[in-house]
């Protein structure tokens, strides 16, 4: 019974989990913008945090392998567009836009399986909807911190070396 899923749960589990990859690479991306630019510590923040992406999709992808359902699959996005950024803080805002985009998904997602009564879905997706908070509440603070630097005409580069300690 607890395996039981439905179709409609189904595919939203597969989406998220793809969501969560594709956050991935934005991040790796975002690495790689701010390395390109001799800003280390947010590239490890973003390098790091790549990681973590990537493990909230397989998590997903396990948890759909232990009900035993079929058809997960990984679906990959083209990423190449989005990074025309000019400054860090359009880094750091572009990030905290795909955090609340996520949050809105995960959210629905909790909504759809409380619905259909699933409540193993409902408990399993809890543990995304606390890490939403942090991952928010982390990634505002870098922001709001990279804007205070821009308004006060300060360097980002001695702000950069903070972020590495900075939560995810
Ligand atoms: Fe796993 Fe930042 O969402």
């Amino acid at each position: 019974m607890a395996m039981r899923i439905s179709n409609k749960i189904l595919e939203g589990l597969i989406k998220q989990a793809n969501r969560e990859l594709s956050a991935s690479a934005d991040y790796l991306s975002m690495s790689l913008w701010f390395a390109d630019r001799e800003l280390p510590g947010s590239a490890a923040w973003c390098r790091a945090h790549s990681e973590e992406e990537r493990n909230h999709g397989l998590k997903i992808f396990d948890h759909i392998t232990k009900r035993r359902a079929k058809g997960a699959l990984v679906q990959p996005i083209d990423h190449a567009a989005k990074f025309n950024f000019g400054q860090p803080v359009d880094v750091w805002k572009f990030a905290l836009a795909n955090e609340q985009t996520n949050s809105s998904a995960i959210l629905s997602l909790v909504k759809q399986a409380r619905d259909e009564n699933d409540f193993v879905t409902e408990n399993f997706m809890q543990w995304y909807v606390q890490e939403q908070l942090e991952e928010e509440t982390a990634v505002m603070e870098i922001l709001e911190n990279a804007k205070r630097v821009a308004e006060t005409n300060g360097l980002y580069v001695a702000y950069d070396t903070q972020i590495v300690t900075k939560p995810h």
